[in-house]
């Protein structure tokens, strides 16, 4: 292990070329003006740290947490902000004089993860795709239950736009979901709400500008190379401009600071080379005065690279501190030392204390404490939890986990072979149709590596720390075979998924009896790993090749983490129709065949653009450059994902917001009301700057609401996302951006439904980099109404 001086001297050392790449960058990017030295963003003068006042919604409970950390000694304020071992991921130390426990950290955001028993979720990427956000509150609600069962006062969840989905290699982008700023904004707002109405806490991570795997270099554990000076290579550096900081990767995380959340997470990646946890531009300038958070920031594990600049720049909680022997870096380690000679001052550990025990008396943890920690997170043995997983099937939670499922489905091709109609004989293809041969948590679903040529069964979560273990996992095989005796139809699964003459003679024996073949193929990524291309895991393609030469009607259901290429069988007349389940969590083939059936209609869009080629997203998504300190320039600036396809008329595979139903929809009636409202939805007010504020207004009141008649036309009863984009009339803005989606559900055939989207100051607003505020420009906004970003059948305008 390195220590802390050696990492010091080495920050100190470290490459002149960054400071060459600061000034060259503020001619590369348009629209900001004042140079920003590595230097100067881990200079606390510049950005100073606000002091925390509670926010309008934890008055009380700052008032409570001042009065006791007033009385705490340097003791007790160490204990409260720095890890230490303990059965959590992250633990720290209790306050026994007030009766403060040991506070238990644990992972998510797919479920509790190693513990085994409870609940394994559809990843947020899945929940994204049913553009519920009634769905996405109670997925967080049940979860947060979960976490309270378990004794963890503070789960790793959610995902909030870090990764935000920059590239579609982006490993672990399924935590998160939509790669739009406003969609993720909208579901962080709920998940924030029901974690915090469980009575956890939410750690909304990871903040920010964390876009690829390759080279996060936690410390302690960063590549090794020994042509570079120290063995050690400096985490990538996202180097970026104001207006794409705010306009893109800061919204999301705004929504969760709106939201109430008590938590933020700081992440492995250097913004404009300075550490993320390290630098007070972004922490003490950004969070905690623009966005006026009132609660903590913690590192993440081994994102913590330094002792004083990240004790001033806005770091609240040092994870993991001391567990695992300091192999992350336990910088502030000897931080009572520090205070009592002088080196820090006292006053900013018990500025940070406040802001932890805020969120604390806030969520009642101290009145209603939780359960003891039952459990191990450390490695086995894992369990033994007692809080009821047996009833999980009981509880409503499974039938919750089912519900996402099958409203994310998203039919992405359709040419008649959806909805099965009884059919006599069905062919089923693919390993990931069924179970992983050794059992569905022996891999995959955490960081256990997986046996050799293991066949891993049906992909129903990523991996990695946002993972979580299954206690069973419903495969489509088991629902297809259910749903087969119902019907008296006859299946033949053929579930070998290699690419031999013996799977290829199953093959040609059993499709020219099957009446259709549903094809099952996967691709799978997580923390800590990038993919290196889109191609679909193992022998996928090989198995849609098969299969279309002995069958004119393939179904294929994709598992996948991410875009996934298709190009090579997408368009073939033999596939008749294509679906994406996502990572669905333990309910797989309960939530898809109900939709394969027709027993409902797909309602799930996909959150993403799918590209028919790398080719096709932003150039440099993940920088690969083995260098000492590696950068990635965001130099797409705003034009990420559909906004780049939009700009540069390419033509995707399916455009963000696509999905197919068994019915159609007709759009009528767009208007708009220009009659406002006064924000009614920030639990916490920001202090984002705009103009035109007059004291009393806000950047989050409706300025006017647009609506739209939606009919069914066809024959079955569906539900359909409605979508609403603006055309923000100034130059640097994207051709449209998203501002507002509805789902209405089960609209019968002939019925009709009003989608109402409420448009708020800051949907119609643009970043001045200049003025450094929010201004609505003058000028015709055009706001369009569809199905999907390109299927726009409506437009009306609007002007301020
Ligand atoms: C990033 O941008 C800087 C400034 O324009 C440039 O010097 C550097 O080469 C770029 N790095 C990469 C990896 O593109
Ligand atoms: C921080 O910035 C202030 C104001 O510009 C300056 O006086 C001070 O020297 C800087 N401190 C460091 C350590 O660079
Ligand atoms: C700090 O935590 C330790 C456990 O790690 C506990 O033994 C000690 O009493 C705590 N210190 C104070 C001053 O409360
Ligand atoms: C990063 O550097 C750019 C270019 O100098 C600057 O506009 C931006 O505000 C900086 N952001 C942060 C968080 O340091
Ligand atoms: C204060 O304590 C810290 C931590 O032990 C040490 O690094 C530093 O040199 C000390 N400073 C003074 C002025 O004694
Ligand atoms: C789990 O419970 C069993 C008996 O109930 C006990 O023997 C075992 O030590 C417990 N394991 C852990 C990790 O607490
Ligand atoms: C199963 O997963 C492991 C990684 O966990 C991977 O190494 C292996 O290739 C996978 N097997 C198949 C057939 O995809
Ligand atoms: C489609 O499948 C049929 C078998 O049902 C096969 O004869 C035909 O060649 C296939 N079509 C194409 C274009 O591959
Ligand atoms: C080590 O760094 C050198 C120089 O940048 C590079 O050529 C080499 O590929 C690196 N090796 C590894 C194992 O990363
Ligand atoms: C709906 O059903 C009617 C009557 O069965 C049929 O004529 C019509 O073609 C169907 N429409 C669609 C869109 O399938
Ligand atoms: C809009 O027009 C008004 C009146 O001409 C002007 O005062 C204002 O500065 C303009 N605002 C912007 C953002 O250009
Ligand atoms: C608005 O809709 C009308 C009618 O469909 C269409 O002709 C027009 O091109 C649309 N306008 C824009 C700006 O897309």
């Amino acid at each position: 292990m390195l220590s802390a001086a050696v990492i010091l001297t080495l920050l100190a050392a470290s490459p002149a070329s960054s400071y060459s790449f600061e000034r060259s960058i503020e001619n590369t990017f348009s629209g900001h003006l004042t140079r920003r030295d590595p230097e100067e963003l881990l200079n606390s003068t510049l950005w100073p740290a606000p002091a925390a006042n509670g926010g309008k919604a934890w008055t009380k409970a700052f008032a409570k947490a001042k009065a006791t950390v007033a009385q705490l000694t340097p003791e007790e304020l160490f204990n409260l902000t720095v890890g230490l071992d303990g059965r959590c991921v992250g633990n720290t130390a209790p306050v026994p004089r007030f009766n403060i426990p040991e506070f238990c950290f644990g992972d998510g955001p797919a479920g509790v993860r190693d513990v085994e028993g409870v609940s394994q979720f559809p990843g947020e990427l899945t929940t994204a795709a049913t553009w519920d956000r009634d769905l996405m509150y109670r997925r967080n609600k049940a979860m947060g239950q979960e976490f309270y069962d378990q004794g963890i006062h503070i789960p790793l969840a959610p995902v909030t736009g870090g990764p935000l989905g920059r590239s579609p290699l982006e490993g672990r982008a399924w935590e998160g979901g939509f790669t739009d700023p406003y969609a993720c904004g909208e579901a962080s707002y709920q998940y924030v709400t029901a974690l915090v109405d469980s009575g956890v806490a939410s750690v909304s991570k990871h903040w920010v500008l964390y876009e690829q795997e390759l080279n996060r270099n936690p410390h302690g554990l960063q590549n090794k190379n020994d042509s570079w000076p120290g063995g050690t290579q400096l985490p990538v550096s996202s180097n970026i401009d104001d207006k794409t900081m705010h306009e893109v990767y800061m919204w999301a995380f705004a929504e969760a600071i709106r939201a109430g959340t008590t938590h933020l997470m700081c992440s492995y990646n250097q913004i404009n080379n300075t550490h993320s946890c390290s630098n007070a531009k972004s922490l003490n300038g950004l969070v905690k005065t623009e966005l006026n958070f009132q609660g903590a920031i913690m590192s993440d594990w081994g994102a913590h690279w330094d002792t004083t600049p990240s004790m001033y720049n806005g770091m609240d909680i040092s994870m993991p501190g001391s567990q695992l022997d300091s192999l992350l870096g336990d910088f502030w380690g000897d931080m009572v030392e520090m205070i009592n000679n002088g080196t820090v001052s006292e006053d900013v550990i018990r500025e940070k204390v406040i802001r932890i025990l805020t969120p604390y008396y806030h969520l009642g943890q101290d009145v209603k404490p939780l359960p003891d920690f039952i459990y191990n997170t450390i490695g086995p043995p894992y369990v033994n939890d007692t809080a009821g997983y047996r009833n999980v099937r009981k509880s409503g939670t499974a039938d919750l986990i089912k519900e996402i499922g099958m409203s994310s489905v998203t039919l992405l091709k359709n040419t008649g072979g959806l909805p099965l109609k009884k059919p006599k004989r069905v062919a089923v293809l693919g390993n990931d149709a069924t179970d992983n041969i050794y059992g569905a948590n022996s891999c995959g679903a955490t960081n256990s590596a997986c046996l050799i040529n293991n066949l891993n069964g049906t992909l129903t979560i990523g991996f990695g720390a946002g993972s979580a273990y299954s206690p069973y996992i419903v495969t489509p095989l088991d629902a297809l075979k259910q749903r087969a005796f119902q019907d008296n139809t006859e299946i033949q699964a053929m579930v070998a998924d290699s690419n031999s003459s013996t799977a290829e003679a199953a093959i040609a024996t059993i499709l020219p009896l099957s009446d259709v073949a549903i094809v099952f193929v996967n691709r799978w990524y997580g923390r800590g790993m990038d993919a290196l291309s889109l191609d679909l895991t193992g022998d996928a393609d090989f198995l849609v090749a098969q299969a279309v030469n002995y069958s004119s009607n393939v179904v294929v259901v994709i598992h996948a983490t991410g875009v996934v290429n298709i190009e090579k069988w997408a368009d073939h007349p033999n596939v008749t129709a294509i679906v994406a389940a996502y990572v669905p969590g333990q309910e797989s083939g309960a939530g898809l065949v109900p939709v394969l059936y027709g027993d409902v209609s797909p309602s799930g869009k996909i959150p993403w653009t799918w590209g028919k080629s790398l080719d096709d997203y932003p150039p440099n998504g993940i920088v690969t450059d083995m260098v000492y300190s590696p950068q990635s320039n965001f130099t797409e600036g705003v034009f990420i994902d559909y906004r780049w396809y939009d700009k540069n008329n390419i033509t995707p595979r399916y455009e963000f917001g696509f999905g197919l139903s068994y019915t159609t929809f007709a759009y009528s009636k767009l208007t708009i009301s220009k009659k406002g409202s006064k924000d009614t939805t920030s639990i916490m007010d920001t202090a984002e700057p705009f103009v035109g504020w007059d004291g009393s207004n806000s950047l989050y009141d409706v300025l006017f609401t647009a609506s739209v008649k939606i009919t069914n036309t066809g024959n079955y009863t569906g539900s359909e996302v409605a979508q609403l984009y603006i055309s923000i009339p100034e130059e640097g803005q994207p051709i449209r951006v998203l501002r507002g989606f509805d789902k209405l559900k089960d609209i019968k055939p002939g019925e009709s439904q009003t989608a109402t989207f409420a448009i708020r100051r800051k949907d119609v607003s643009a970043w001045s980099t200049v003025g450094q505020h929010w201004y609505v420009p003058n000028g015709t906004f055009t706001i369009y109404v569809g199905a999907s970003s390109r299927i726009l059948p409506l437009n009306t305008t609007w002007t301020p």
